[in-house]
Parts: C-alpha cells; structure tokens; sequence
C-alpha cells in the first residue's frame, strides 16, 4: 500500500531523514515512536505529499508519488490523505459543521446529510453549530478526525493526535482513531513520542536521528 525506500531529506545543511525504508500494508495501524526532532513530522508529511523527498521513492498504490506534477499532487492530498494534528488546525471563525465540510468542498461534494452522519460518529450530535473556542481540546480532536475521515481517504496521518491534550482525553481520542480506522479500514501511520498512544498500533516503529531503529 504504501513502500518508502531509501528516502532521504534535509533542510539546508540539516540531514533530517538518512535513508528511510518502510512498507505499510493496507489496512495496517503503524506508530512511529521517537523523541522530538527525530524526523517524525518530516517523514509523515512526505507521505502525505505536504513536502518532496531529495531523494528515494514513495509509492502509494503502485505509484511513486515523487514523480507526481503539481496538479497530482494536489489531488493526491485532497482524496487520499486524511491528517490529523497536535493542535487540531481548525478553522477558528468556522463552525464545527462547516470545518468538517472543508474536504468535501474541495471535492465540489454538497452532502450536507454525510457531514451530519460524520458528527454523529464523532460524538458531536448537537455541537455542529458551535465554533472551535466554545468546545474542549478533546472535542476539538474529534472535528479534526471527522475532517479527516469525511471525504473516505485510504490513508490516515496522525501527528501527535494526543499531544495537547490530558490522559484521560487522549485514551478516548485513540480508542476513536482506532476503532473508526478498524471500522473503515484505513491505513494509518501516527507519530508519537509517548508509547501509551503508540500502543494502539498493529505495529511499532522507532525513529531516531531520521533512521528506523531495527
Ligand atoms: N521546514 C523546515 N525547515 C528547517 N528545518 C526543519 C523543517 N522542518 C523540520 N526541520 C528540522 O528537522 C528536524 C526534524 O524535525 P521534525 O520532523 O519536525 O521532527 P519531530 O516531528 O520528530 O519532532 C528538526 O531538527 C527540525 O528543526
Ligand atoms: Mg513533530
């Protein structure tokens, strides 16, 4: 489903990723565990197509995205990539309903009724008209996964999806990543610097100074 081989990136003079090979299968829950700096965000945002490798190739589906043109690129993001994020990046002046529409739009999809049935899903019924600042860090996660989830992408990036938020929050946020990624069969790569949330995954990986410990 998805195969890294031998990607490397660097900004600047910093080599960030040395020569990372990693196969996913479909279906399959990975956590990448490592500490702050290790190359975690870099590699799941070259998954995700947010930035291009210096070199080595990403094939997703049998297509190595590296070679993608711009407007591939940004069709690959929009239907397959589903990302969720430490701090949820929502839009702060839109209402629940309208953040988790966002992927739709881009789609020219108008399934009022689908976002509806993904609030229900996340637990929100009744919260679709309240904006980001009237709700709780957790309940924020939860926008931010039906926003990941709604326009059926194969592929779901969490990016320290607990990390701003306290123990008890972040055991509901992961039983619902889970669950929903079990139910929908996603294919799921979360990075982690805490292995109570990497414990989720079907597999671990570690990553230090942007190579994959054996
Ligand atoms: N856009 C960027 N420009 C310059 N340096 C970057 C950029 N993104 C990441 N880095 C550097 O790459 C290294 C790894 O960063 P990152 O992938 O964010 O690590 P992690 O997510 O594991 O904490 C860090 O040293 C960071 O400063
Ligand atoms: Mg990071």
């Amino acid at each position: 489903m998805i195969k890294l081989e031998n990607v490397h990136k660097s900004y600047g003079s910093t080599k960030v990723l040395n020569g990372i090979t990693l196969e996913i299968k479909s279906g399959e829950f990975i956590s990448l565990m490592g500490s702050s700096g290790s190359g975690k965000s870099t590699l799941l945002n070259l998954v995700g197509a947010m930035d291009l490798p210096d070199s080595g190739s990403i094939t997703v589906r049998g297509e190595n995205i590296v070679t993608y043109n711009d407007e591939q690129l940004t069709l690959y993001r929009r239907n397959k990539i589903g990302f969720i994020f430490q701090f949820f990046n929502l839009f702060q002046n839109l209402p629940v309903f309208e953040n988790i529409r966002i992927p739709l739009l881009l789609q020219s999809i108008r399934e009022d009724g689908r976002v509806r049935e993904y609030i229900n899903l996340v637990g929100l019924a009744g919260r679709e008209k309240d904006y980001p600042y009237q709700l709780s860090g957790g309940q924020q996660q939860r926008v931010a996964i039906a926003r990941a989830l709604i326009h059926n992408p194969d592929i779901i990036l969490a990016d320290e999806p607990t990390g701003s938020l306290d123990s008890s929050n972040s055991r509901s946020i992961m039983e619902l990543i889970t669950r929903l990624a079990e139910e929908m069969n996603k294919t799921v790569i979360l990075v982690t610097h805490e292995s109570a949330v990497a414990r989720y995954a079907h597999r671990l990986e570690r990553i230090s100074d942007g190579v994959l410990l054996q």
